[in-house]
């Protein structure tokens, strides 16, 4: 049974989570490893319609053990207000199992974040303002407040009022803010204690036994491989490794145990909150692709900025990912369009760029050098079968498999769970 990890191949939003539920139907376990409610992903069965931010999207499958592990960053109000609604809607909550490890998204940081965009100015990231990087800041400078701290009360309050005695300051004084009181912060966050008790475990032990007796996992990552902190597009960027290798550190699994790679990439690219995005389409083609293809986050609402495929950056996903496959999802928002372009290089600061640019700079400062390719202009949302894909659709995930020299062996033509094409390679 292969250990499967799928990641986002672009900046987010490709379709993670609908091509994870279709995965999830013979899984045994599914894991998220990084980021929290930044994350929205979409799902649709039948006519249900799930908006999942923090549980990984297995949980539609009774089968499924659903598991937040260690690399997450976790709002427990969000996560148990999406454990009622999943209650609500026949889903049983009651499998999923939580990192002891993870660490607490609190007031504070969701603050924290609003402000500390709000300073940047025109220089701001464009956040989701779920407080997730001043999260991940407290993680790393070791001032964090973990799950596990909910179980003890005297710990948890005591952990409180040091990182208060700071972030107030910082509010106050750097930010012009309002201060915050421990004692309803204490009140609201411990009662969230007796919801979450039994589901919360070593989730590594968990895994590592699961992988021993031969049960196939999942590993969801959220975001994408653009936003990465260490490989993505920085300072415009997460503040964690959605990338293929946050998978082992982000759930305390080794990597030997990983078999197989999946990066999700859309059919074109899109990008929500700024930063540099060579392929953006600011005329009538971009608004197209936003309106066919319902381009507004799930999480925020934003209109998400909508470009041709980069197949530069889908060459570096590819490598930094160590990709053995795509899944290339929303082939048929492509369906209408008279020809199709795709980045194989970028022109910046005269010099031509075949693999993707590490100065920030040269980024900014990139024209795509783009190929053209016919379009089908038939309706592909039926098709289940590659064989029966219009000759163009073919040769378009031909030219991308050759570009990025790993197969396409999956084909979203709709989001159906069961809108997908399999491909075997
Ligand atoms: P995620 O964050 O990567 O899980 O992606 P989102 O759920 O935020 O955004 C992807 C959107 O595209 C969702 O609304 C999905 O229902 C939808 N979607 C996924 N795959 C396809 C596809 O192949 N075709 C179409 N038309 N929609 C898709
Ligand atoms: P899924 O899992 C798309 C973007 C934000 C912003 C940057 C930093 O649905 O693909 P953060 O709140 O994480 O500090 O914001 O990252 N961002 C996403 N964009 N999809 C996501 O998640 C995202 N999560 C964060 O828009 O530019
Ligand atoms: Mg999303």
């Amino acid at each position: 049974m292969p250990t499967t990890v799928l990641i986002g191949a672009q900046w987010g939003d490709e379709g993670k989570g609908k091509i994870t539920d279709h995965l999830s139907e013979t899984a045994d376990v599914v894991v998220r490893y990084q980021g929290g409610n930044n994350a929205g992903h979409t799902i649709v069965v039948g006519d249900e319609r799930f908006a999942l931010t923090l549980i990984p999207s297995g949980v539609l499958y009774p089968q499924v053990t659903p598991v937040i592990g260690n690399g997450c960053v976790i709002d427990p109000s969000v996560l148990v207000d999406e454990m009622a609604e999943l209650d609500s809607r026949r889903i049983d909550p009651g499998r999923l199992q939580i990192s002891a490890n993870a660490h607490l998204i609190m007031p504070y940081h969701r603050k924290l974040d609003a402000v500390m965009e709000r300073f940047l100015g025109r220089q701001q990231i464009g956040t989701t303002k779920r407080g997730i990087g001043p999260a991940y800041m407290d993680k790393y400078s070791r001032h964090g407040i973990r799950v596990q701290d909910l179980f003890d009360p005297k710990i948890f309050r005591e952990k409180l009022e040091i990182a208060l005695k700071d972030k107030n300051k910082i509010l106050t004084k750097v930010y012009n803010s309002l201060p915050m009181d421990a004692e309803p912060i204490a009140e609201q966050y411990l009662g969230y204690a007796d919801k979450l008790r039994a589901h919360v475990t070593d989730t590594s032990l968990l895994l590592f036994e699961a992988h021993q007796a031969g049960k196939q996992i999942i590993f969801e990552g959220a975001q994408g491989t653009l936003l990465d902190i260490d490989h993505g597009t920085y300072p415009f960027v997460t503040s964690s490794n959605p990338t293929a290798g946050g998978a082992t550190t982000g759930s305390g699994i080794g990597p030997k145990a990983i078999d197989r790679v999946i990066g999700v990439a859309k059919a074109y690219i899109t990008r929500v909150g700024t930063g540099p995005f060579p392929t953006e389409l600011h005329d009538e083609i971009g608004a197209r692709m936003v309106e066919l293809g319902g381009e507004f986050g799930t999480v925020t609402g934003r209109r998400r900025r909508c470009g041709w495929l980069d197949l530069v950056a889908l060459r570096y996903a590819t490598r930094v990912n160590g990709l053995t496959e795509v899944a290339m999802t929303k082939l048929d928002i492509l369906s209408s369009f008279e020809t199709l372009k795709v980045a194989v290089a970028y022109d910046s600061l005269g010099e031509r760029f075949e693999e993707f640019p590490r100065q920030q700079r040269v980024l900014y400062n990139c024209h795509p050098v783009y190929e053209e390719l016919p379009g089908w202009n038939t309706d592909i949302s039926e098709v289940r079968e590659y064989g029966d894909l219009p000759e163009q659709a073919k040769q378009y995930i031909e030219y991308v498999e050759k570009a990025i020299g790993i197969p396409v062996t999956m084909i979203g033509v709709g989001p159906a769970r069961d809108a997908t094409v399999m491909r075997t390679a």
